[in-house]
């Protein structure tokens, strides 16, 4: 591979490839080098490419000790950079830190290491944009501290720190308590204030515990329009920040005083039926969610009934909000329906607080014919509405052109 590399050979530096007499020969390298690998192997074309780095269309690898990068590698278009899942750099003592902006574009990237160079700070909002990040090696570096909000939105499964000066501090314990065995797997040494290397798994600090959030009471089953309190108690050193998060926008108070935190909630609709609160507790260490589901009792409401559709059977579509759920009770012209295997009501999906169903009817005939009556109860109330459904003219209008009977 490193005989494609862009870098061998004649190569000014970056941000002088023109201008200089290496000009001509750096267009005849990528004419002979553009020939050599025209077709199969997906090398990007070499001016895309930092002129220190190799590049193929997923991959970006920066490992010349002799013309080193100070900065991320960047290519000309965004496209370009969406491709690439693979950025390894090594070996390169100007490269010391990785801000907000430089991995913006890499959207797609899974794999990103860095390593024997001279990283030593990582932005908090580095990889903000980096959801599929899973791979991460920083190993032998110069990182001293390392954040774990810097994390915080990814699902990170490796993660290699060692042979960086890491402080016996408050801000690395989620190191020690993340890696768990792998710490000592990867002899991860943190540096004491005098100076002394203790293995990470050994550290313990006072005044820096991971926060706890509890959130009561748990049972949330209320009546639509009545009130609610929650209250979420937190702990942790030192103290963690208390956040609330929550879809509804209306109608609540928050009251929080050192530890703990009050939410109210006034006049809970049948919207909030099924919807999550959570209280999140968040220090140094790390954070810790706690959330709880409201389960809103409201009285049931018919949201849709339409004219009957010839389906595979043929269906009286209905929705229907409610909770608990609500039974179902149909009548023909007044007759109550007995239902059985032909006729019967059928649910087919419930989202978004509503039942969504058919009365359905297997091969029905005119004597099916008629008006049509849902009515739907639970303890908290009734609804009912109406719909004609015609499935099949009476057998002495045989001429009809268009018979509605839908067999199987
Ligand atoms: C990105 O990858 C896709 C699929 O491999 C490819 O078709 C496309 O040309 C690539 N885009 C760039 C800018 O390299
Ligand atoms: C980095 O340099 C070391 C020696 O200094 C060498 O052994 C190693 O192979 C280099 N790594 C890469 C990826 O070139
Ligand atoms: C990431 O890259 C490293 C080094 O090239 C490699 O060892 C590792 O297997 C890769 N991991 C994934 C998930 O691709
Ligand atoms: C390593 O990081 C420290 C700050 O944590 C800095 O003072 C020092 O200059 C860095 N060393 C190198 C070699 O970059
Ligand atoms: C996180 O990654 C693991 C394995 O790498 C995977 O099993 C899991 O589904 C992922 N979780 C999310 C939320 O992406
Ligand atoms: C929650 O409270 C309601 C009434 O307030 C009660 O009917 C229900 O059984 C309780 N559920 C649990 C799981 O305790
Ligand atoms: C409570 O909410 C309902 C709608 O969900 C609204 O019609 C009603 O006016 C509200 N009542 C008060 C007192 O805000």
């Amino acid at each position: 591979m490193s005989a494609l590399r862009p870098g061998s050979g004649a190569l000014s530096s970056p941000g002088r490839r023109f201008g200089s007499w290496r000009c001509c020969c750096w267009w005849w390298w990528v004419l002979v080098v553009g020939v050599a690998v025209g077709s199969g192997d997906p090398w990007m074309s070499a001016e895309a490419c930092p002129s220190s780095c190799s590049c193929s269309s997923t991959r970006i690898s920066c490992v010349d000790p002799e013309r080193g990068i100070n900065a991320f590698p960047v290519l000309q278009t965004e496209a370009e950079m969406e491709n690439i899942t693979d950025i390894y750099i090594a070996n390169q003592s100007s490269f010391s830190s990785i801000s907000d902006k430089d991995l913006h574009y890499y959207k797609n990237l899974r794999n990103l290491t860095v390593t024997n160079s001279r990283l030593t700070y990582v932005s908090k909002l580095a990889f903000q944009n980096n959801f599929k990040l899973q791979y991460l090696n920083l190993k032998d570096n110069n990182l001293s501290s390392l954040s774990w909000r810097i994390f915080k939105h990814l699902n990170i499964s490796y993660l290699i720190l060692s042979g960086n000066p890491l402080h016996c501090s408050c801000e690395n314990m989620w190191i020690k308590l993340w890696l768990g065995e792998e710490a000592d797997i990867q002899e991860l040494r943190c540096i004491e204030d005098g100076g002394a290397r203790k293995l990470l798994s050994r550290l313990t600090l006072p005044n820096c515990e991971v926060p706890t959030a509890t959130l009561t009471p748990s049972n949330l089953t209320k009546m639509e329009g009545e009130n609610m309190e929650l209250l979420c108690t937190t702990s942790g050193v030192p103290s963690p920040e208390l956040f609330w998060d929550m879809i509804r926008v209306a109608y609540y108070e928050i009251a929080t005083s050192g530890q703990t935190s009050k939410l109210q909630l006034f006049n809970l609709s049948s919207t909030d039926h099924n919807s999550k609160i959570s209280c999140t507790a968040e220090n140094i260490v790390g954070d810790k969610e706690s959330s709880v589901v409201l389960n809103i009792l409201f009285p049931p409401k018919i949201t849709k009934l339409s004219d009957a559709i010839p389906d595979h059977h043929w269906c009286i579509p209905f929705s229907v909000t409610g909770n608990p759920k609500p039974t179902f009770k149909w009548s023909q012209n007044g007759k109550p329906v007995k239902e059985g295997q032909y006729i019967f009501t059928r649910i087919h999906d419930y989202a978004e607080r509503e039942y969504h169903g058919c009365l359905q009817l297997d091969s029905p005939t005119h004597i099916n014919n008629g008006r049509y009556k849902l009515e739907v109860a639970n303890p908290y109330g009734t609804d009912e509405k109406e719909v004609d459904a015609h499935f099949m003219h009476m057998p002495s209008d045989a001429t009809d052109p268009e018979p509605y009977y839908y067999g199987k």
